[in-house]
């Protein structure tokens, strides 16, 4: 039997170090880790120093475990750290959005222009009674007056709730009421895949529950034909437009709450995860300055997230806005009108970091070269990736096929709780590993630790945690004490334990291995998914994997594998390539990790941010009743799945 928390299984030993040209120009060096190493709080109080505060704080952090105040008594406002210090030091013509529609329009987004808008917005949420501290929630399609509602309610001190715009009705009226919401910002609809889908319908059946909602504020995006409520409902250009174009903002209260926002929990009810403003702009900030390496000049920056999702909010809206970067919004889906969408938008504009999901990726690798190949992208000169680790081959084909083999990668691990990253390179210093996040940044301390909470030695692998409070954690679940206390606290005292698996290599770099939850136990040894996952990609006929441990009388569990083929591979196919596949997990990480069952798919079951959920693969995998399947991006997959699993035959 293995005593090891987590097992070790595989190794890598490819290096990728920055080339000598992108180190010498990169925002970060070496010397910050010893510079944050020798006095963390002073480095934290460096890189707040960056932002604009109507007054200064008296006290850097205020660490009651695990309640974290930072920078205390300083006064600010997110929405004048983004836009109005840009064009007071003269910088009002940069362009900060470059949107780009789905059906092809495009909009074209000065910092003076955002300014304007979103004073106009800040003026309209005023004057229909909306005052600092009040929730409004927001249910938008990725538009620009998505970002402008958000830092609209940031201006007037109002605590934003983004609600993903392809959750349901339900979904929507649970944040509402849990977080108490006044006002509903919301659209007409949005483009996806081709077609104009409706948004504003959902707010009215949400609205049917009982709330205190007294607006609902309605972009017109789609021109589709809508539900009104007299009195209720508001057209945004009949209120916005008229508006003064200038608002003088109120600086607020360093632990001021800044947003909510609903992280969904696979089984329970969904946690309010609240930021507050001072701690979390400073980090998002810094992080986005370091890791991304943003030169606010020259470089066009593209992360492809939703602001419905903490990446959104992070790396679309408050990072980049506070560092001045000019960035490309886009509101559909990548294969929609052609599989080369998002490369032909990169050549477009002429991205220079792109920051992406290995879900993404795996599914570009799925589709095949030709799609990037026919673009140019020789602009790009950093990768980003984060949501899920990303398995070795991936990076390598992200590095080589979009990167064309010059642009470092930074795998950037965090949470919709952490704010902000965490654990990632620095692109001019870190030599990297494909598959790795390598290190805690700066200022940040994590470490991998075995179930008495000792970190484990390196080579060994456990449980990811954080052991010193860092600016841009959360402040708490929105109304539930206890559940913060529990859910993140419990089980060692004053640490935080962000619920994944990692292990450190000989060479102390940090591999995530997904969530804890979904280790599997096969004759007593804890092997991760994601490591069997990254041993099943590295075969060329492979794009994606998932794996899940299922109930097995021999071994208590066995590994059950889900792939999806490469386009465009030459390979064997039926059982002659179940038994390769075997075979090759057998030679990657050892016999132990042969899956049990491998069945070819097409798709998989993912959320809409494109994790995938493992849990409806182990009812398929143990052959129940397919569980709670709504947070589906496409709940027509595990059909499919349990259907093709019924007649594909187990081996061995
Ligand atoms: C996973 C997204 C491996 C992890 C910012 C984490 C990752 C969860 C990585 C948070 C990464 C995120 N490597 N795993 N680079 N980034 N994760 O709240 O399991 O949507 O706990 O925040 O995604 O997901 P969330």
């Amino acid at each position: 039997m293995s005593s090891e928390t987590l097992d070790n299984l595989s190794s890598e030993d490819r290096t990728f170090a920055p080339t000598p040209e992108f180190a010498a120009q990169a925002n970060a060096q070496a010397s910050i880790y010893g510079e944050a190493a020798h006095d963390r709080l002073k480095f934290w109080e460096k890189q707040a120093e960056a932002l604009v505060w109507e007054r200064k704080w008296d006290t850097t952090l205020e660490w009651n475990p695990p309640f974290a105040k930072w920078f205390v008594g300083g006064k600010i406002n997110a929405s004048v750290n983004a836009l109005d210090r840009h064009v007071a030091e003269g910088h009002g013509g940069r362009i900060a959005f470059h949107f780009e529609g789905e059906p092809g329009d495009t909009r074209t987004i000065s910092y003076a222009q955002l300014l304007t808008e979103v004073s106009k917005a800040a003026n309209a949420l005023t004057e229909i009674g909306i005052v600092a501290g009040d929730r409004v929630a927001i249910y938008m399609p990725l538009i620009p007056e998505a970002a402008v509602a958000m830092l609209a309610c940031a201006r007037i001190g109002a605590i934003h709730s983004v609600v993903f715009g392809g959750f349901s009705a339900d979904a929507l009226l649970s944040r509402i009421q849990d977080a108490d919401a006044k006002l509903v910002i919301t659209a007409d609809g949005g483009f996806r895949k081709g077609a104009a889908f409706a948004l504003k319908p959902a707010v009215d059946e949400a609205l049917q529950g009982s709330t205190n909602v007294k607006h609902v504020l309605v972009v017109k995006r789609t021109g589709q034909e809508t539900a009104w409520v007299e009195g209720r409902d508001i057209w945004w250009h009949d209120l916005v437009n008229h508006q003064p174009s200038t608002h003088t903002p109120e600086f607020f209260d360093s632990e001021h709450p800044l947003f909510i926002l609903y992280t969904s929990g696979t089984t329970a009810k969904p946690k309010g995860i609240f930021h507050t403003t001072g701690g979390y702009l400073t980090q998002v900030a810094y992080t986005h300055k370091v890791v991304f390496d943003l030169k606010q000049r020259t470089d066009v920056y593209w992360c492809t997230a939703d602001v419905g999702w903490i990446t959104g909010h992070s790396y679309m809206v408050y990072g980049p806005l506070i560092n001045g970067a000019t960035q490309v919004m886009y509101e559909g889906t990548p294969d929609t009108p052609h599989k080369g969408r998002v490369f032909e938008i990169v050549e477009k504009y002429g991205v220079t970091i792109l920051y992406t999901a290995p879900t993404l990726i795996r599914t570009w690798m799925k589709w095949g070269e030709e799609f990037p190949n026919k673009f140019n992208l020789s602009t790009l000169r950093l990768l980003g990736s984060v949501g899920e680790p990303i398995n070795p081959e991936a990076w390598m084909w992200y590095r080589h096929v979009i990167g064309g083999g010059r642009c470092p990668i930074v795998d950037t691990w965090w949470q919709t709780e952490t704010g902000a990253i965490m654990i990632s390179p620095l692109p001019g210093v870190t030599i990297t590993k494909p598959g790795s996040a390598m290190r805690p940044l700066p200022g940040i301390s994590a470490k991998v630790v075995d179930d008495n909470g000792n970190p484990v030695g390196d080579g060994h692998g456990g449980y990811l945690i954080l052991d010193e409070p860092w600016p841009s954690m959360l402040r708490g679940v929105w109304g539930e004490e206890e559940r913060f206390k529990e859910t993140y606290w419990s089980r060692w005292e004053g640490i935080y334990f962000a619920g994944d698996g990692a292990k450190l290599d000989d060479d102390g770099a940090i591999w995530l291995l997904g969530r804890v939850d979904d280790v599997m136990n096969v004759s007593g040894h804890r092997i991760s998914t994601t490591e069997v996952e990254s041993a099943l990609v590295s075969h060329e006929a492979v794009a994606e994997a998932a794996v899940v441990g299922a109930a097995d009388a021999m071994t208590g569990q066995g590994i059950v594998a889900f792939v999806i083929l490469r386009g465009g591979v030459e390979h064997v196919e039926g059982e002659e390539l179940v038994k390769e596949l075997r075979n090759h997990v057998a030679k990657e990480i050892g016999a132990i990790a042969k899956p049990r069952q491998i069945m070819v798919v097409n798709e998989l079951p993912k959320t809409r941010s494109g994790k995938i959920m493992r849990r409806l693969l182990k009812d398929v995998a143990e052959n129940r009743a397919v569980g709670d399947a709504t947070t589906l991006a496409d709940p027509n997959v595990m059909k499919l799945i349990s259907e093709g699993l019924k007649s594909s035959t187990s081996e061995d």
